[in-house]
């Protein structure tokens, strides 16, 4: 197959919902269609527990299963499926957030009876800034939930996403009956109690056809067809350009565990979602067919066994075919790098791959030579865009416990950083270390793994801080005048950027009243 072949052929997603709305239940079913799983529950019985915040072996499983399942590759018709796992506990929504920047567009699963939850907003609110493509799977019909309509209208009013349905429930928990497709025009019929076979597929060419009248009865029948003539005239037709430029979001409706529904989104998704689409760097634009290999890591992973350090970097193909034991320009360390074992992931199962294209993530061992964010490329200077950090909600100070294990702390601390489990703050007054997270269960995995993997001792005390915000000014006078100011307040982040820490709201104000001539930013890409 020709390189444009292999690259048109992939469809890199990844599934996001808030915890416990089926993204588990719904990757499985779409594994199993893939046959890249023989049996239901593969998936599951080594799912990642959300619930565990603080048994530290659930912590330690929990790294070995993301791993695994980080990425599964699948493929399904003609096609390449890469789905990239996203952590469903919110303390690791920053692992999320870097993972959405290797996707090319995204399903949002929305739990029937829960709606449109807190951690899906800000997710979808990601998305939404980078234009990814959504599409919207309302799951658990079998159970009573909220009115279809209305979950339309939540999804757009909470999730700021224009929506098109294209299925229609018939009926919702004890009288679901099955969707309508608008899309393929089909009626597919929910059969709750069949094992394998839980839907029957009824084509249909006409809506107002009496079939359907024996099928889910006179009155469901009827009910659909005002439920179809309002969505035709509130909804707009389906676009496949609004869908691919972030415009318009299909919905779905089903329920993953009946294994309902399932097909239909994915035959579709196959059909409409995004190939490999181009990429942003502070450059230029890397389009995917071009010959040079280019792309970036976006995460880091760090080996389960304590006695070999190495991690493996996950790096995900932007442009060109990435070869095995080929040098290529690691870009941030001006070095020549060559891998003679970069593995795939073919759902719980890793291979050594001998070439792999646009849109494919590839798992490198890495002994401590990348941090998130890095490019590879065959010699040109290239900075990927989008990979950027956001200020923390908690924040300490880091302590060496071990005066004696000093080298083992730093060297803990420099990892763990890189891996993007936490931010770390450097003070400009004191030189005093700053760890900043998003939940607190990091706290608890830092220290954990810096004993269990780096014999170091950290100890935490407690630090005043509301954000962490990233320091701009064009004036070089005016930023040395705050900086001799301010210097109490001021840290440098990983990359030696200067952060303001501010102790609330009401400070950060004030402060930015006083130096209107400096910005104030809550990410790293301004
Ligand atoms: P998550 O990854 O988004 O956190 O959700 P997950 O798939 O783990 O699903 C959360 C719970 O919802 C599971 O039940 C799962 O079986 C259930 N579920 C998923 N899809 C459907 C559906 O279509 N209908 C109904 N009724 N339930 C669904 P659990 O009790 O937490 O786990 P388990 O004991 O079933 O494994």
């Amino acid at each position: 197959m020709s390189f444009i072949t292999e690259l048109k052929r992939r469809r890199t997603f990844g599934i996001v919902s808030h915890p416990d709305a089926g993204k588990t239940t719904l990757t499985e079913k779409l594994l199993l269609f893939g046959g890249a799983i023989q049996i239901a529950g593969a998936v599951k019985s080594s799912k990642i527990k959300k619930h565990a915040t603080s048994d530290f072996m659930e912590i330690e499983r929990q790294r070995g299963i993301s791993v695994a399942t980080s990425v599964m590759a699948f493929p399904y018709r003609d096609l390449q499926i890469n789905i990239l796992d996203t952590p469903g506990h919110k303390d690791f929504a920053e692992d999320t957030f870097r993972t959405l920047t290797a996707v090319d567009s995204v399903i949002v699963v929305i739990d029937v009876a829960k709606g449109v939850e807190e951690q899906t907003e800000k997710l979808v609110e990601v998305c939404r800034m980078r234009h990814t493509p959504v599409i919207v799977f309302i799951n658990k019909l079998d159970r009573e939930g909220k009115d279809a309509f209305d979950l339309l209208d939540e999804v757009e009013t909470k999730l700021k996403l224009k929506v098109t349905p294209l299925s229609w429930p018939i009926g919702m928990g004890k009288s679901f009956q099955g969707v309508y497709s608008l899309y393929e025009k089909k009626f597919i019929h929910f059969r709750p109690h069949g094992k394998q076979d839980t839907e029957e597929v009824v084509e249909i060419a006409d809506i107002k056809d009496q079939l359907l009248d024996s099928l889910v009865g006179e009155k469901p029948h009827h009910q659909l067809l005002e439920d179809i003539h309002t969505v035709e005239s509130v909804y707009p037709k389906f676009n496949r350009e609004d869908y691919l430029s972030g415009k318009v979001s299909p919905v779905f409706y089903g329920s993953a565990v009946n294994n309902f529904g399932v097909r239909e989104l994915l035959d579709c998704f196959v059909e409409i979602a995004p190939e490999p689409l181009p990429r942003e760097t502070e450059e230029r634009i890397v389009e995917p067919e071009e010959e040079k290999l280019s792309g970036f890591i976006f995460k880091i992973h760090a080996n389960m066994d304590p006695k070999h350090r190495d991690r493996i970097a996950f790096f995900r193909i932007c442009s060109g075919i990435f070869k095995r034991n080929t040098n290529y320009f690691h870009v941030r360390l001006n070095r020549q790098f060559k891998f003679s074992n970069p593995t795939s992931f073919m759902a719980a199962k890793k291979e050594v791959v001998d070439e792999a294209y646009p849109g494919d993530v590839v798992g490198l061992f890495d002994t401590g030579n990348f941090k998130i964010g890095d490019s590879l490329t065959e010699g040109e200077l290239l900075h990927f865009k989008g990979i950027p950090r956001f200020s923390p909600e908690i924040f300490r100070y880091v302590n060496n416990a071990d005066p004696a294990k000093f080298k083992q702390f730093a060297k803990g601390l420099d990892q763990l950083m890189d891996e993007g489990v936490a931010q770390m703050f450097i003070k400009e007054d004191n030189q005093r270390k700053i760890i900043g997270v998003v939940g607190a269960l990091q706290f608890d995995v830092i220290q954990y793994r810096m004993e269990h993997e780096y014999s170091a001792a950290c100890s935490y005390e407690p630090v005043n801080l509301h954000k962490a915000c990233w320091v701009e000014c064009t004036d070089q006078k005016k930023l040395d005048e705050f900086i001799t100011r301010r210097k109490k307040d001021l840290a440098r982040d990983k990359d030696g950027k200067l952060i303001f820490l501010a102790e609330s709201a009401w400070t950060l104000k004030l402060v930015q009243e006083n130096f209107p001539e400096i910005k104030f930013h809550m990410s790293s890409e301004f």
